[in-house]
């Protein structure tokens, strides 16, 4: 039986309020550039007008979700991102164990600023897992001159997502001493034989999962359960995700089996977490993250009869 709490706070201020040395691990997705989740570009993202959430280009007549376009901030925004992980890194760092290791997702353009931003506030930079999957990043031709550099892209074509990797140094003179200690310093390897790769094979958040949270930066179970079941390396201890949004995070530490807890600041996705998560965790019920290369197929549990769930192992 899993245990998780859910917050609806500003998480700065929730940080500040809790015990030193209190939550083992954190897997987020926080805002990247910062100004998109703020409440008035919220706002023109729900009234599809105006702002940093543009409408990509259709794609085989299908109309994509709306993304933020970060290439738009200025000299001033770019340093506030660093400031704000600077302070978010400062607020979280008393609240986690020695050792902790804390994910954060990013876009490769902000990550350098993340990276100093958390280094500052004491953690250690640990690289990062790489998500592969085909993003709409990039790509492009110059704008309004396609034709003329027909065979040029301003940018790569985005294939992968980091999840910046970070951890709280360890209080013990040892990994061993400080995993007996805290039960933290490490991460949980896939299986005995397999240790937790720098790249997972990912996609797109599956139409099942989109169905149940209409969030716009839904990230997908495949994915979510393999990071957060590696952050616990004995399986026990608490994961935190303070910007949990559709609390896919949580959903998938339920499906696991581990203690999550959730904050978001949003009135409307934080009144949706509830049923959010109890559907997203009851999808793929076999899978615990503790296969790699594992195609999710199935639907919510009052489809189970119609459509048999499974996990086909590709390799
Ligand atoms: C990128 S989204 C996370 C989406 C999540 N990965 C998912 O799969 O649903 C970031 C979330 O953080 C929330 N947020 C932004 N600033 C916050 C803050 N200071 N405290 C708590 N939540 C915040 C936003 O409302 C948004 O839902």
């Amino acid at each position: 039986m899993t245990n998780f709490e859910l917050h609806h706070r500003n998480c700065f201020e929730w940080l500040k309020e809790q015990e030193p040395e209190s939550i083992e691990a954190v897997c987020t997705d926080p805002p990247f550039g910062i100004v998109e989740f703020l409440p008035h570009e919220i706002e023109k993202m729900r009234k599809g007008k105006g702002g940093v959430w543009r409408l990509p280009p259709m794609i085989g007549g299908s109309q994509r979700a709306p993304l933020p376009r970060f290439t738009t901030l200025t000299e001033k925004e770019l340093a506030h991102v660093y400031q704000y992980f600077k302070e978010f890194g400062n607020c979280l760092f008393p609240t986690l164990t020695p050792g902790a290791h804390v994910l954060l997702a990013g876009t490769p353009m902000l990550q350098h600023l993340v990276q100093k931003g958390m280094a500052e506030a004491e953690f250690e930079i640990r690289g990062a897992i790489m998500r592969l999957y085909r993003g709409f990043r990039g790509g492009d031709r110059p704008k309004l001159a396609e034709k003329e550099f027909s065979d040029v892209c301003v940018t790569p074509r985005g294939t992968y997502e980091p999840w910046m990797l970070f951890r709280k140094p360890i209080a013990e003179r040892t990994v061993a001493m400080n995993l007996r200690k805290w039960r933290t310093g490490a991460l949980r390897r896939i299986s005995t034989d397999q240790p937790l790769p720098d790249t997972l094979q990912s996609s797109k958040t599956p139409k099942v999962e989109e169905s149940i949270s209409g969030h716009p930066t839904l990230k997908p179970q495949q994915l979510l359960r393999i990071l957060c079941r590696s952050l616990l390396p004995s399986g026990e201890g608490t994961v935190l995700d303070p910007f949990c949004g559709s609390g896919s995070t949580i959903a998938a530490c339920k499906a696991i089996g581990y203690d999550a807890i959730g904050v978001e600041l949003d009135h409307l996705y934080f009144s949706e977490l509830n049923r959010n998560i109890d559907a997203l965790a009851a999808l793929y019920p076999f899978f615990k993250g503790d296969v790699l290369d594992a195609h999710l197929t199935g639907g919510v549990p009052k489809m189970r009869r119609k459509q048999k769930m499974q996990i086909e192992l590709l390799q």
